[in-house]
């Protein structure tokens, strides 16, 4: 088994009958979907919501039931990966651009557990360019002013064109040196209009699960 897969087989443990599920999104996320069919084939009741359209499309695959956002007020348990993980369990995340979304189910999630491979754990965030979810509107303005943020942005393509994401925007990759206050980096890139989200998550996590080339797992909380 690979480091991703074993941390999301540990996560999974933590689902419970009749829970309402939060999917992720990503090679890591992957698994988790994977290993939640399996449960469910062998007779778990739960209702899943996801974060992007390829994870719904995979959980669907997987046989998980899915409910949709007007039938919920919150989410029990969310199970996703991310891009960078530090000691306080403040995250970067958005690398497969499905940022937003992951944030508002994180948000309305009762325990968001994270699930990574050892790679992704980091002293200081700011190795991963930080995901900007930004309108395509004006968007050289707004890209503009996240260089004055002290990053090199680049606007994310895709096949020579620009990556858009599940809602119909762009994003810019963020380059900054180390990331030492998160949480008022985060607070600056939201003041700038036509910013929509970006992917610093601070103090979200509610647990990290980390799997390790040996087999082994830890649980950062
Ligand atoms: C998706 O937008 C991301 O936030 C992913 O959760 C993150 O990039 C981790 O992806 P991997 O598990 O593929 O590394």
């Amino acid at each position: 088994m690979n480091p991703k897969e074993i941390a999301a087989q540990q996560a999974v443990q933590f689902i419970e009958e009749g829970m309402i599920v939060g999917l992720g999104t990503g090679s890591t996320a992957y698994w988790a979907i994977q290993q939640i069919g399996q449960r469910v084939q062998a007779g778990l009741h739960i209702r899943a919501v996801a974060s992007s359209q390829s994870s719904e499309d995979l959980a669907k695959q997987a046989g998980i039931p899915m409910v949709e956002f007007s039938e919920i007020t919150s989410i029990d348990l969310t199970i996703d990966g991310a891009d960078e993980v530090d000691d306080q369990l403040n995250l970067i995340k958005g690398g497969g651009g499905a940022l937003l979304r992951e944030k508002i189910i994180a948000f309305h999630s009762k325990r968001f557990i994270v699930i990574v491979d050892e790679s992704k754990r980091v002293e200081h965030l700011g190795r991963f360019s930080l995901p900007v979810e930004i309108v395509p509107f004006a968007s050289n303005l707004t890209i503009n002013r996240l260089t004055e943020l002290d990053c090199k942005p680049q606007l994310r393509l895709d096949n020579g064109k620009e990556f858009v994401t599940d809602n119909g925007n762009w994003i810019v990759d963020c380059k900054f040196e180390k990331i030492l206050l998160p949480q008022e980096l985060g607070a600056q890139i939201h003041s700038i209009p036509g910013v929509v989200e970006h992917g610093l998550f601070v103090q979200m996590a509610s647990s990290v699960v980390v799997g390790y080339k040996d087999g082994s797992t830890k649980i950062l909380s």
